[in-house]
C-alpha cells in the first residue's frame, strides 16, 4: 500500500520561481490518494495563484493568516496536528532562515512550528544563496532537529546561471516523502536484501549469456519494502537499467552470478530476510576469451562453449534471516516450486507461473502461488507486481512477527 493513500499531506510552497513545479507536486500526491492541503507563503502567491493548487486539490488554500473570511486561516492548527507529514517544495532560503529560528510570521511557519508530523523540504534558489554558509548552518540547524532535506540538483538556474539549486525532481522529492511515512510501517527498522534482474555472463568483451528478467518484480519488492519502513539492499543486474531506482533504497549494481554472491553475502550480514526475485545464470563461461571470438580458424564452422555450473546463492548465503526464493516455470509449477523450497531450505517460495500472457519477465503484472513451509499454498490472482509484492511481504513480515514472538 501506497504510505500517501489517504495520508493527510500539507504542502508549503515558498516564492521561488520552481512554484509552478509544486503544482505538478500537488497533482502527483492527489493521485497517489493523498489529502493535500497547500500552504502558501505571500511571495509564493505572485508566481502561482492559489486558485491553481485549489482545482487540482479540491480543497481550501491557506494563503494568508489573517484574512478573518478564510475559514482555513485559523484552520492551519488542525492542518499541523493533523498532518501525516509536511512537504515544503520549493523552500527559498528566506523560508529554510525564518524556519530554522523559529519564526511565526505567516501560515506556513506557523504550521511547522505548530506541528509534530516529520518535514520533508525541498529547497530552490540560486547555487550561491544555497552554498552560502548562513543557509547551510540554518539547513544542518533543521536537520539535527530531525527535518529530512532533499538536496537541490546541479544545472541552469532561472538566473542563466549554473550551480546547485535547482528544485529535486520529482520522483525523488515524492520517494523521499514516502520513505519518511514509512517509518512506522510495519518492516521499520528490518533489513531486507532483495536481488533483481537477469544476470549476465560473458562469454568474450562482447557477448554475453543473460535471461529476460527486467526487474520490475525485484524493483516493485524494494519499493514496497521501503514503504513499510524497511532498509532496503537492492542488488540488481544491468538488465534493470531502464528502471529508476527506488529512492531511500541502497542500491548495488553487479553483473555476473559471482558478484551477485559476493553483493548479497555482504548484505546479509545483518539482514532480517533475503528475497531473490533475480533470474541467476545456473552456469558460467569456464573460460570468457579475453578478445572478441571471430567467425574464422577453430571457430568457422561452430562453436563450443565450455560450462561450468554457478553457486547457487540461495542454498550457499546462510543466516538468521527469513529466506524466500522465486520459482519461475512453465510446467509443474507447484511440484518443481515445492522442491526447491525443500532443496533450498527456504521459508517461502514465490510459484511464478511464466506461461500466461501479463505473468513473468518483462510484464507489469504477475501470477503467482505463494507456498510456505509445510506446503501451505495460496494463489493469487493476475496483479500488478506491486501489489505481488506486498502479498509477498505480508507473508514475510508474519513470519518476521513469529520468530519475534519465539525469542521473548
Ligand atoms: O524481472 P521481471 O521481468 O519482473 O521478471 C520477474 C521474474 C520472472 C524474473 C521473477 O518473478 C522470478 O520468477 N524470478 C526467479 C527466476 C528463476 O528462474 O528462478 P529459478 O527457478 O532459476 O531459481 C530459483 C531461485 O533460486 C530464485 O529465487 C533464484 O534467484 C535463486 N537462484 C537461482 C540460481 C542460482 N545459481 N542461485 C540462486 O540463488
Amino acid at each position: 500500500m501506497d504510505p500517501l493513500h489517504n495520508r493527510p499531506i500539507v504542502l508549503g510552497v515558498s516564492g521561488s520561481i520552481a512554484c509552478y513545479k509544486a503544482v505538478d507536486l500537488a497533482s502527483r500526491l492527489v493521485k497517489a490518494g493523498a489529502l493535500v492541503d497547500v500552504v502558501m507563503t505571500a511571495n509564493a502567491t505572485r508566481f502561482v495563484t492559489p486558485l491553481c493548487f485549489k482545482s487540482i486539490t479540491h480543497r481550501p488554500v491557506v494563503d494568508d493568516l489573517w484574512d478573518t473570511n478564510a475559514e482555513m486561516a485559523i484552520e492551519h492548527v488542525g492542518l499541523a496536528k493533523r498532518a501525516a507529514a509536511i512537504l515544503i517544495a520549493p523552500a527559498t532560503a528566506n523560508l529554510l532562515a525564518k524556519l530554522s529560528l523559529g519564526f511565526a510570521e505567516d501560515a506556513l511557519q506557523t504550521t511547522v512550528l505548530d506541528t509534530r508530523a516529520p518535514i520533508v523540504i525541498a529547497p530552490a534558489m540560486e547555487g550561491d544563496m544555497y552554498g552560502a554558509t548562513t543557509t547551510q548552518e540554518h539547513i544542518a540547524r533543521l536537520r539535527a532537529r530531525g527535518v529530512v532535506f532533499v538536496e537541490p540538483e546541479s544545472g541552469r538556474l532561472a538566473s542563466g546561471l549554473s550551480g546547485r539549486g535547482r528544485l529535486a525532481d520529482a520522483e525523488t522529492i515524492l520517494g523521499t516523502l514516502r520513505a519518511t511515512l514509512a517509518r512506522g510501517g510495519d518492516l521499520a527498522g528490518r533489513r531486507i536484501v532483495i536481488s533483481a534482474g537477469g544476470t549476465q555472463e560473458p562469454i568474450d568483451p562482447v557477448r554475453i549469456i543473460t535471461n529476460r528478467s527486467s526487474g520490475k518484480m525485484g524493483f516493485a519488492l524494494a519499493e514496497a519494502a521501503r514503504d513499510r519502513g524497511a532498509r532496503v539492499t537492492l542488488i540488481a543486474t544491468p538488465t534493470t537499467d531502464a528502471l529508476a531506482p527506488p529512492i531511500g533504497t541502497e542500491l548495488v549494481r553487479i553483473g555476473t552470478v559471482i558478484e551477485m554472491h559476493e553483493a548479497v553475502r555482504a548484505a546479509t550480514a545483518e539482514a532480517d530476510a533475503l528475497i531473490m526475485a533475480a533470474a541467476v545464470s545456473d552456469y558460467r563461461v569456464a573460460h570468457p576469451a579475453e578478445q572478441k571470438i571471430k567467425k574464422r580458424g577453430a571457430a568457422a564452422n561452430g562453436l563450443t562453449i565450455e560450462l561450468v555450473a554457478n553457486p547457487d546463492i540461495l542454498t550457499e548465503t546462510v543466516g538468521d534471516f527469513v529466506r524466500v526464493g522465486f520459482a519461475a516455470e512453465s510446467e509443474d509449477l507447484l511440484a518443481n516450486a515445492t522442491q526447491k523450497l525443500d532443496k533450498k531450505r527456504l521459508d517461502l517460495i514465490v510459484a511464478n507461473d511464466i506461461t500466461g500472457a501479463g505473468s513473468g519477465f518483462g510484464s507489469d503484472t504477475n501470477r503467482v502461488i505463494l507456498v510456505g513451509r509445510g506446503g501451505v499454498a495460496e494463489e493469487l490472482p493476475t496483479l500488478p507486481k506491486r501489489e505481488v509484492a506486498d502479498a509477498i511481504l505480508d507473508r514475510v513480515a508474519a513470519i518476521l512477527a513469529t520468530r519475534q514472538k519465539g525469542e521473548r
